[in-house]
């Protein structure tokens, strides 16, 4: 068997699963779950009724660069919403099925046998694929806390020269899950800066990137910052997009790659014989999807009246910060945060996730630890009762 998999940590709902073991959640109330970061908005019509019509294409196999006229939608919007000039479809675009899987594979097409003592370079607490992404390539996880002090920025200064000179590549995260935090225009010439200097690819996962709260400041793009700073072939530098969150598809598993060609080319190699081809059906539903901004800015708007009407309850029981973008709430909690999510469940039956699930222990601090995170994806009825509920019991703590 393949030795790194004993490496793997069990995931987040895996864990919350055994917390919860024995208990009995709180009888007569409907059970809520802000625990999971599924996009629960309804799905828009365009983009069902685009599924409808391609059917007939499931007789088809699809290509690993999948179809033309997608890569020419997808470098349509990223030059359309980040104003940088269209990638070329042909060589710096690749349809994935979910940033999910890509993030994963690409670690293993950059990664493996890359040298004798690789280190993968991730934020923390992060989005566990990064991880498991890193140790199943081989590669040492090396974790930057994302601590309250730093505005929850991952801290460079934490690891030594000799850990950065044996980095093959870094996971960067804007907007945050969990934190919400954006990065600047001087994070990303600072993290170019050290990727120039040690030589280490950049993944920048940017699957929230269409959830933000005003209208006239969108978050900046890994792939405009990079062109600002005339880095005009991203080179170094792929990008992971996602529709799961921007136009409420989770279940049609739907993204894209970006970036840099050399690293497409070698991404596309791998993705041959990886074999996660994107259906033709999918792809012209998303074609669909990428064409439409309407359906996105009414998507905002949902997001935006519930953190107006709820952040500032949650932030009065448990502090928590309003988030730059993505959808969810970051909170300090009182008692440990296992064992608040356990009264939540039994007192309330709501579910939260616990902060120290998703960190690691590095540094001598676990920065999830006393924080849980709260998923803001139900309908604003059910959050706005479930957040009721989470502050009856943060009051008799
Ligand atoms: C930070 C982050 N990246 C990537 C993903 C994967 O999204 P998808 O595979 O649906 O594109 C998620 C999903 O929750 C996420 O939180």
């Amino acid at each position: 068997m393949n030795p790194h998999l004993a490496k793997l940590q069990p995931y987040p709902f895996e864990r919350l699963r055994k917390l919860f073991e024995g208990l009995v959640p709180a009888q007569g109330k409907k059970p809520i779950a802000l625990s999971i970061g599924e996009p629960k908005h309804p799905t828009p019509p365009l983009v069902q009724q685009a599924l409808i019509e391609g059917l007939a294409r499931l007789a088809n196999y699809p290509t690993t660069p999948g179809m033309l006229p997608l890569r020419e939608a997808i470098a349509r919007w990223i030059a359309r919403r980040h104003g940088v000039p269209s990638p070329d479809p042909a060589t710096q675009i690749l349809p994935v099925a979910g940033s999910r899987e890509a993030l994963f594979a690409f670690a293993q097409a950059v990664v493996t046998g890359s040298r004798s003592d690789p280190v993968v370079v991730m934020p923390n607490p992060c989005y566990q694929i990064y991880e498991g992404g890193a140790l199943l390539a081989g590669a040492e996880p090396a974790y930057l806390n994302s601590l309250p002090a730093n505005g929850f920025a991952p801290d460079h200064a934490q690891l030594p020269d000799d850990v950065w000179r044996r980095t093959v590549l870094l996971y960067a995260c804007s907007p945050d899950n969990p934190t919400g935090r954006v990065m600047s225009f001087a994070d990303w010439k600072r993290l170019f800066e050290l990727s120039d200097r040690h030589g280490f690819v950049i993944a920048a996962d940017e699957c929230y990137s269409e959830i933000y709260f005003d209208e006239a400041r969108p978050p900046l793009g890994a792939l405009a910052a990079a062109r600002m700073l005339g880095r005009d072939d991203y080179r170094n530098l792929v990008v992971f997009g996602s529709l799961s969150k921007r136009s409420n598809v989770p279940g049609m598993r739907s993204g894209f790659v970006a970036g840099d060609a050399r690293l497409i080319r070698t991404f596309l190699l791998y993705r041959t014989y990886h074999g996660t081809a994107m259906s033709d059906v999918v792809a012209l539903a998303s074609i669909a999807a990428w064409n439409d901004e309407a359906h996105v800015v009414a998507n905002r708007a949902l997001y935006a009246r519930k953190f107006q009407l709820l952040q500032p309850l949650v932030d009065a029981a448990l502090p928590c910060a309003y988030p730059e973008a993505a959808f969810y709430l970051w909170a300090k909690t009182p008692i440990p945060d296992q064992d608040l999510a356990r009264r939540l469940f039994v007192e309330q039956a709501v579910t939260v996730l616990p902060g120290s699930f998703i960190g690691r222990t590095s540094n001598q601090v676990n920065p999830g630890e006393n924080f849980i995170r709260i998923a803001l994806v139900d309908s604003l009825d059910e959050c706005t009762d479930a957040v009721a509920r989470i502050v009856e019991t943060v009051r008799t703590l």
